[in-house]
């Protein structure tokens, strides 16, 4: 019960990782809000936690539209009042050369995947600031740091993304808010696979994916953490719950421990600690 009465909204929790996320911060005491586009989806994500004896809101609601999320967030105010944690995961992967990439194509996947997660943090930051804080957490891809074919759209919002997470973490700080991301780090089903279209993939495919709810450790140890700890930076949830197994939720913290691009994680540190060094010369200064 590392969460307890925690308040935390996980977009995109219809399936596959958002819906493996929801269950494991659920188990760890948390009240979970699961948001998706598509209730069909989200009403199985109700169903399987309801199945473990627990109860969850479900907000239908997109991304990509400002006003969609604003009233979300207005749902969360009216009952709790309070929001500790945001786990901006809904997302979408279309597999497509540049050469069919039309810009419709382009503004929905770039709308979904980063304006996304502007719209839920431009939306929801006062509710964290409010509460004296909290986390968020927008999930990473080897894409954010590499490059795909047929993934040109796809790269650039994950891309896109790291910027958002390094920027925003300077300006968050003040309030005790942190953002990072964290990419799964072990296979699992492919995005935007729908739970009908998983069923139809032969057992043998099947097995390489592991279950989502077994990379929630990796979220609840970055959430249990102080803000003030970890902020703009790239983590991955398959080496954080590797370590977890090994030496358990109070690990020493190391680069290594917890991400498969450990130079990225480190020159992220250090650019944080460069920039703080600044922002208290820049303090003397102006006192
Ligand atoms: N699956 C992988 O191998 C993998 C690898 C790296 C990163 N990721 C990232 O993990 C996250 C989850 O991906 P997944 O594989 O579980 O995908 P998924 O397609 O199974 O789930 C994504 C969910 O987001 C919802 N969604 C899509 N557009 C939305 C919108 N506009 N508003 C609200 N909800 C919306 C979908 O309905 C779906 O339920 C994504 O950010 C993805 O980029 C996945």
């Amino acid at each position: 019960m590392r969460l307890k009465h925690k308040v935390i909204l996980v977009t995109g929790a219809g399936r596959g990782l958002g819906s493996g996320i929801a269950l494991g911060l659920i188990s760890e005491g948390s009240h979970v809000i699961i948001l998706d586009i598509n209730a069909e989806e989200m009403s199985q994500t109700t169903e399987e936690i309801n199945r473990t004896g627990n109860e969850v809101m479900s907000i239908v609601a997109d991304v990509s539209n400002y006003t969609s999320m604003t009233n979300a967030i207005n749902q969360i105010r009216d009952k709790w009042n309070r929001l500790d944690a945001v786990i901006c995961n809904a997302a979408t992967m279309p597999l497509i050369p540049f050469k069919n990439t039309s810009p419709e194509i382009w503004g929905s996947i770039l709308g979904t995947n980063l304006t996304g997660v502007y719209n839920t943090i431009k939306a929801s930051w006062q509710l964290l600031k409010q509460n004296n804080g909290g986390h968020y957490i927008s999930i990473a891809s080897r894409a954010s740091l590499l490059g795909f074919e047929n993934e040109v759209a796809y790269c650039a919002s994950k891309h896109g993304l790291e910027g958002l997470t390094k920027a925003l973490a300077m300006e968050f700080e003040q309030y005790n808010i942190a953002i990072n991301t964290m990419g799964p780090g072990k296979t699992i089903k492919p995005t935007s696979m729908t739970r009908e279209q998983a069923k139809t993939i032969k057992e043998s495919q099947k097995t390489k994916w592991i279950n989502p709810v077994l990379l929630a450790p990796a979220f609840t140890w970055l959430l249990s953490q102080p803000p003030k700890n970890h902020t703009g930076l790239r983590f991955d949830a398959g080496p954080i719950v590797d370590t977890i197994n090994k030496e358990g939720y109070d690990f020493v913290f190391t680069p290594e421990k917890t991400t498969l691009y450990t130079h990225d994680l480190i020159n992220r540190i250090q650019q944080r600690h460069q920039w703080s060094i600044h922002r208290t010369n820049q303090q003397q200064i102006t006192n």
